[in-house]
This record gives C-alpha cells, structure tokens and sequence, in this order.
C-alpha cells in the first residue's frame, strides 16, 4: 500500500467519528517533494515602517497603513482563494481583514467566486479566544492545526474546517498543508503575516511573491516583529528577490518582489 492509499484508507475509516467533528486528519508521508507545482501560488503582503517593522514592540495591531495601502490589501486579498495568518497575528488584530469593496465583491461574484476568500489562521497550540470578533465575520474559517491543538475546539462550530497535518514529532507539515490546498482548488494563497509565518514558508521556499508597503514611521525595538521572523537566514543563503514594480502613492511606497526559486538559482548556476 502507498502513501496515498494510506491515507484514503485511513480517511475512509475515520470519515465517520471525524465528520461529525469536521476534522480532517491526514498521515504525512515523507515522500521528497520533488513537483513545487503542486501547490498554490503565494503572495506575501505586508506593511511595514520606515525602519522594517511590522508591528511596535508591545506587538499592537499594526493599523498604521493609509487608505490607500487597505485598498491595496483588499485587492490582493481579493485575487486569493484562501487567506493564511499566524495565530499571534489573529491575536493583535481579534479580526480578520475582508473585502468590503463592492467593485472587488462584484469582480468575485462575476465569476462565481464565494465573495470572501477562505481564512485560515495557523496555531498549533489553537490557543485562541472564542470571543474575539473573527467568530462573528461572515467569512469561511479553518484552523490549522495539531491533534493536541484540534481537541480543544471538536465540540465547537467556530470552524467551517480544522486541518490536521502533523510530522511524527507533532509539528504542522507545511509542505503537506500546501499540497492539501492545491488539491482542493486553492490556487492562490495570500499570506498576511505575522513575521513567523512569513519565515516558515520563505525557509520552504513556498513564496512566490511580496507585497511590502513603505509607511513614513519608525517603530524602532529589537523586539518589535519585522516582516520575516525566526532565526533568520546567513547572508549567503538568504533568498534572493528580484523587483518586479514600484509606485508611490502619497508618503506610502508600494514594493513588489518576485522571489528566485532555488531551483531557479540552481538552474542559472548549471547554464554558467
Ligand atoms: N504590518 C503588517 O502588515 C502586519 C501583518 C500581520 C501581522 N502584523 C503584526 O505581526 C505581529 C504578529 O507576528 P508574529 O511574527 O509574532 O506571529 P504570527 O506569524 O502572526 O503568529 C505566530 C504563531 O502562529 C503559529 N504559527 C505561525 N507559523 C507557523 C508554522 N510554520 N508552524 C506552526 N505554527 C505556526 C504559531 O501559533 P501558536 O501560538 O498556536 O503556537 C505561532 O506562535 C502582530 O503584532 C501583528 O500586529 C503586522
């Protein structure tokens, strides 16, 4: 038997106690991720200060973006199927961004999109207040998640879905959460942060591209959250980005990035 048909097995047996929970759990195979298509493709967008932080040291709702700058984040948010956010990020805000723009509603209905991408928020640990204003938007949620993370809301409705993805040592299996997405019709995944998330995928190399957005602050702290948390990367393995646009809209600068795949660096370096 092969890993998938492991894991069809696996689901055909849980189906029944899983559904009535609306837990999905799925058996990582350690199979070398070989088809990088074979997973949505993702836009990281994010505002930052002058002096590169996401957010002030007290970790608050970074709400220093203008208009323009929300205009700019409802339109990305609006070309996405599903929207990914770490659990601190949820946490500082209580909400989730949606599109409100009736011309971005209009352009999803159009072409029988559901008016609001999926939002899905990423905790391990699910630790997260039920209360907080996200249960109330109208908007799809799922959680994911571990198992130990998924117990704690089985018997609540707050999640249209929980998705649990884990490695045998209990992390969440990014490569196999991407891989989920795509086979379930999610191609374009926009990723709002917070500095952690952004990290774990640009480690994976799951990035496609990145929308940053100059604002005139400076938030200063060296324990202030900058776009691109974690450990970091040594200068010379650090992924490489190439500019594809720049535009100044008032005091804001909108930049975009194309991140160059390993593979790509790896293919120039074989021609040279
Ligand atoms: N300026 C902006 O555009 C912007 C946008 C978004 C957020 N922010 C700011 O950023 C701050 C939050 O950022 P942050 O870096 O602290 O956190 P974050 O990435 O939002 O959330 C981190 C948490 O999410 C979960 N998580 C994230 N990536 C994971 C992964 N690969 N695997 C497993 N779990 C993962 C973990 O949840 P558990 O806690 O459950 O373990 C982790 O503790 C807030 O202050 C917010 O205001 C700013």
């Amino acid at each position: 038997m092969n890993c998938l048909q492991v894991n069809k097995y696996l689901s055909k047996i849980n189906s029944k106690f899983l559904e009535k929970m609306k837990i999905s759990v799925f058996l990582v195979c350690f199979l070398p991720q070989t088809n990088m298509e074979n997973r949505p493709h993702t836009t990281v967008i994010l505002a930052m200060s002058a002096d590169g932080k996401i957010a002030d040291f007290n970790r608050s709702p970074a709400r220093f973006g203008s208009l323009n700058d929300k205009l700019h984040l409802e339109k990305q948010i609006a070309s996405a199927d599903a929207v990914l956010f770490g659990a601190n990020t949820l946490r500082a805000y209580g909400t989730t961004m949606i599109i409100s723009e009736s011309i971005l509603l209009q352009q999803r209905t159009k072409v029988n999109n559901h008016p609001q991408p999926v939002h899905i928020v990423i905790s391990p640990s699910a630790n997260l207040n039920p209360d907080i204003k996200f249960f109330q938007q109208p908007v799809r949620r799922w959680l994911l998640t571990t198992s130990v993370g998924a117990s704690a809301w089985e018997k609540s409705s707050a999640f249209d879905q929980i998705l649990v993805f884990e490695t045998p040592t209990g992390e969440i299996d990014i490569l196999a959460v991407v891989k989920y997405l795509a086979s379930v019709q999610i191609n374009r995944l926009a990723i709002l942060g917070g500095g952690e998330l952004v990290a774990s995928f640009l480690e994976l190399d799951l990035i496609d591209e990145i929308w940053l957005t100059i604002c005139p602050l400076i938030l200063g702290g060296n324990n202030a959250p900058s776009p691109v948390g974690r450990k970091g990367f040594l200068s010379a393995l650090t992924p490489k980005l190439q500019l594809l646009e720049v535009s100044t809209v008032e005091q804001e600068v909108f930049l975009h990035y194309g991140i160059i795949h390993q593979s790509e660096v790896n293919l120039k370096s074989q021609i040279v």
